[in-house]
């Protein structure tokens, strides 16, 4: 198989406004993060895109620039923010609410310009997340009216913000369970379903169809459906704008992708893997009701299966019990605690465990990874990347794939892809990891 040419990336000048549907934990999380390492408050832990290297060549070579080095990204300092909510709350008091940061040491620090964030109101309908009483949304009831105003409120932002480029990521809470439908075959059924208020069209896919018009790359960090339908995956494609998703892959799923890829590797065994977890912010409070859990619930359970791969290995894998549950629990607000139990088998089938017991942050998880995706798919679009960004699956539990496909979850994998493109992008060699050459020379 011949690799495709490089493309040309061009330069990042400018402004980059980044949107984020929702400005809730993670939004202001991620915004907080981003002014305070800009002023030098605070390090962008987490973030490939800030603090990761890359190597280039031979072992021998010693070429390993950082990534933001490597490749062309929008600088931090070119970032200008723009949000929707539910509520009318800027960020200062969004990031205050939501009790993820120390206020006096990473908000007071930074007031003025979170202050300066205050959300557009919402294309917002309760049906689709029934736990949110916000009064702050737009006072339209058709789908259509929706659509109109989301695509104005881009075009305002980018004029007075003086934006040369845009970037859209759904960090808004997730919604009910629609999988796709006639109405999401092909622009024509879309268009009709959005005049017919057809109820399988979401606010999410309301956004992320504006972006797509808008020429606005768009990411989506929940599971619910937005562009990993036929319509939005073609447009996307058509018009050459880099589309990703879905759900941020931080704390119990992450370490299953690490997990479950090392059982497989060693041919070990898996009867059962049992995943319970408390959660007490906003986000828990909206998955508690079972039509918004479902639709976390999907994206959770693929994972194993599809890294284990049971129907060839039907012996090791092929009667794996696995549950996941969430457990809305407000006094750990967004500290969530996870435990895993998981039953595997060894050498002529005798039963270990495995437990993990997570204390993790959240929003502190899934900040770092919002912003690694708004600066890559900004790098994808000025590379000429239109579509599904697969090499972003990193980011993703359930990595949106070409239909065919089956999603690669194992970690190392995703960041193997990542890297390789970004060799790819710039000209390099990719990176086989056969190293014959080694011992050839010698
Ligand atoms: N933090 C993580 O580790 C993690 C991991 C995977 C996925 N996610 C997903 O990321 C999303 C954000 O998480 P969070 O903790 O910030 O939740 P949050 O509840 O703190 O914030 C979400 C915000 O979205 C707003 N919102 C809801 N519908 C909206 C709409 N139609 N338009 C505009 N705003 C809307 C809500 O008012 C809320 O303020 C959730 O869907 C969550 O499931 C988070």
């Amino acid at each position: 198989m011949t690799t495709p040419p490089s493309p040309q990336v061009a330069p990042a000048n400018g402004r980059l406004g980044v949107l984020t549907v929702g400005l809730g934990a993670v939004a202001s999380t991620l915004i907080a993060g981003v002014e305070l390492t800009k002023r030098g408050l605070a390090l962008p832990i987490g973030s490939l895109t800030q603090m990761g290297t890359i190597r280039l060549g031979k072992r021998t070579e010693d070429r390993s620039p950082l990534i933001k080095e490597f490749v062309p990204l929008a600088a931090l300092e070119d970032i200008v923010w723009g949000a929707w909510d539910v509520y009318p709350d800027d960020a200062y008091v969004s990031a205050s609410r939501a009790g993820v940061l120390e206020s006096g040491k990473h908000i007071e620090a930074i007031s003025d310009a979170l202050r300066e964030v205050r959300p557009m109101q919402a294309a917002f309908e309760r049906k689709y997340a029934r736990n949110l009483d916000g009064e702050h949304v737009k006072p339209i009831s058709s789908k259509r009216g929706m659509l109109n105003a989301i695509r104005e409120d881009i075009n305002r932002f980018r004029e007075e913000k003086q934006c040369d480029r845009l970037v859209m990521i759904w960090c808004a809470s997730t919604e009910i369970f629609i999988e796709p439908g006639p109405a999401h075959m092909n622009i024509e059924s879309f268009e009709k379903a959005i005049d017919a208020n057809d109820e399988t069209v979401s606010p999410c896919q309301l956004y992320a169809y504006a972006a797509l018009l808008e020429g606005v790359p768009f990411n989506n960090g929940a599971p619910n459906l937005a562009v990993d339908a036929p319509v939005l995956r073609q447009l996307a494609t058509d018009k050459g704008i880099p589309i990703s998703g879905k759900d941020f892959k931080t704390g119990q799923t992450l370490m299953k992708t690490v997990l479950a890829p090392m059982l497989k590797a060693r041919m070990l065994g898996l009867s059962g893997w049992y995943s319970t977890n408390i959660l007490g912010n906003r986000d828990g409070e909206v998955l508690d009701a079972p039509e918004n859990f479902k639709t976390k619930e999907e994206s959770k359970l693929g994972v194993l299966e599809d890294i284990l791969q049971p129907s060839k290995y039907p012996d090791l894998y092929g009667d794996v019990f696995h549950k996941v549950q969430i457990n809305y629990y407000p006094p750990r607000g967004d500290n969530k605690e996870g435990w895993d139990n998981i039953d595997i088998t060894g050498w002529l089938g005798y039963p270990m465990q495995i437990k993990v017991n997570f204390l993790c942050r959240d929003s502190i998880l899934a900040a770092p990874l919002a912003l690694d995706l708004v600066l890559f798919s900004d790098l994808a679009q000025r590379a000429g990347l239109g579509g599904i960004q697969e090499w972003l699956s990193f980011y993703y539990k359930s990595p949106q794939v070409a239909p065919g496909l089956y999603p690669e979850h194992d970690l190392f994998i995703q960041l193997t892809k990542l890297k390789n493109t970004l060799r790819w992008m710039m000209g390099e060699d990719q990176i086989t990891h056969l190293g014959r050459e080694y011992y050839e020379e010698m």
